[in-house]
């Protein structure tokens, strides 16, 4: 039916309820349309801190705002239970906002300094960065700030082109942080295989399989609600699954899981390479807080060269799982053979590739429901 064309599709939604809505439309996308109207230093760089990647959408930072400087706290009640029991990735997520914010300044006329958890006594302040005037940057990654977006669709297969991976290591400048590229046929294998087999070991695990269906926002009223969260229109999923998939209401936990294995084993795991950010083995807050900087700066710098990036954190989820539950270190050392070291912690894995499709938004909070 869907086949017949746009006629069809209108019958079909009459006959089904009307529960379709249309991508990236309404307030939770508004965010989006950056820096807008804004010109004061500092609310851009808080309004970019807010578009930047982070896990499941959980959007875990709270802001406050002078004309003097920004401080980034976490806001712990966003986190995502047992899939993020060490915290690890609300921290790279909130490295990540950090990145943009540092970013967005510099185009702005402000000069940064940054302080990495300043103050001790203080647990949910993760970074104070002070802006004083200074000529304004061109930096092309400030354009990418509203255009990076997680792309799970299908990547091609092709190979990277010499020059990409020494430009990939040149962005990785933070203290302790190193960048693992992952593109010969055998290594490519091990990472794809990793992750398939991580997923099936997450979805077999029925508190991190509920943890992450929480974050799951099915209808408009739910994605105009929260503003958070994953969503079938950030799925990777062409335009008939992402139809059928609004009209037919929320999956099961069950079915949902196996819709992400499938993608895992599919177009999930296409593209020209698999990189791992890695930290000394401390994984401190601060190591963490870098490779998230790390990471949204690649996935910028990616972006504004037509490729794309998706992480793939399933072995790393289950290696954090393994530490705390006490299990035997499957993943772990799985990471550590793939890393070809054992004195570093594997913390953000994704791949990157030449995308088929662009992807769509994801949901924001607006600024004012994040200001301190
Ligand atoms: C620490 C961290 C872990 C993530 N892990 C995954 C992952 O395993 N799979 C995935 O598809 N996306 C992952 N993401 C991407 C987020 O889901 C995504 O950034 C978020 O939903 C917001 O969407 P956006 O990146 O399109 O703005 C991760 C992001 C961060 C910062």
């Amino acid at each position: 039916m869907l086949i017949g064309g746009s006629g069809s599709i209108l019958i079909l939604t009459q006959g089904t309820g009307c529960s379709y809505y249309s991508a990236e439309s309404g307030d939770a996308y508004a965010p989006w349309a950056f820096p807008g109207a804004e010109s004061r230093p500092e609310m851009i760089a808080a309004r970019a801190a807010i578009l930047a990647a982070n896990p499941h959408n959980t959007q875990p930072w709270a802001l406050h705002v002078s004309d003097s400087g920004i401080d980034l706290h976490a806001d712990f009640t966003r986190n995502l239970g047992s899939i993020d029991g060490l915290l690890r990735e609300m921290y790279i997520g909130l490295g990540c906002a950090l990145e943009n914010m540092v970013i967005a300044a510099q185009a702005s006329g402000r000069a940064v300094g940054v302080q990495l958890l300043p103050d001790a006594s203080n647990a949910s302040l993760v970074a104070s960065v002070s802006l004083t005037p200074a000529a304004p940057t061109d930096d092309p990654s400030f354009a990418a700030i509203a255009r990076r977006h997680t792309n799970r669709g299908r990547y091609a297969d092709a190979p990277p082109s010499s020059a990409l991976v020494p430009a990939l290591q040149a962005l990785v400048t933070e203290a302790g942080v190193q960048l693992h590229v992952f593109t010969s046929e055998i290594d490519k294998a091990t990472f794809r295989t990793g992750t398939i087999d991580a997923t099936t070991a997450f979805i077999s695990d029925a508190e991190m399989s509920r943890d992450s269906n929480a974050w799951y926002r099915q209808s408009a009223g739910d994605i105009l609600q929260h503003r958070d969260g994953v969503t079938i229109d950030a799925s990777g999923n062409g335009a008939a699954t992402r139809f059928f998939g609004k009209e037919l209401g929320r999956p099961s936990d069950a079915t949902a899981n196996s819709y992400w294995l499938d993608g895992t084993r599919g177009d999930q795991t296409t593209g020209s390479a698999f990189c791992v950010l890695s930290s000394p083995a401390a994984n401190g807050r601060d190591d963490q807080l870098r490779v998230g900087r790390v990471y949204q700066r690649i996935h910028l710098w990616l972006v504004s060269q037509g490729l794309a990036a998706q992480p793939l954190n399933q072995m790393a989820e289950l290696q954090d799982r393994e530490q705390l539950k006490g299990l035997a270190p499957t993943f772990a050392t799985l990471l550590n053979r793939l890393m070809a070291a054992t004195d570093r912690r594997a913390q953000m894995l994704f791949r990157i590739g030449y995308p088929w499709d662009e992807a769509l938004k994801s949901p924001r909070r607006p600024i004012e429901w994040v200001l301190l």
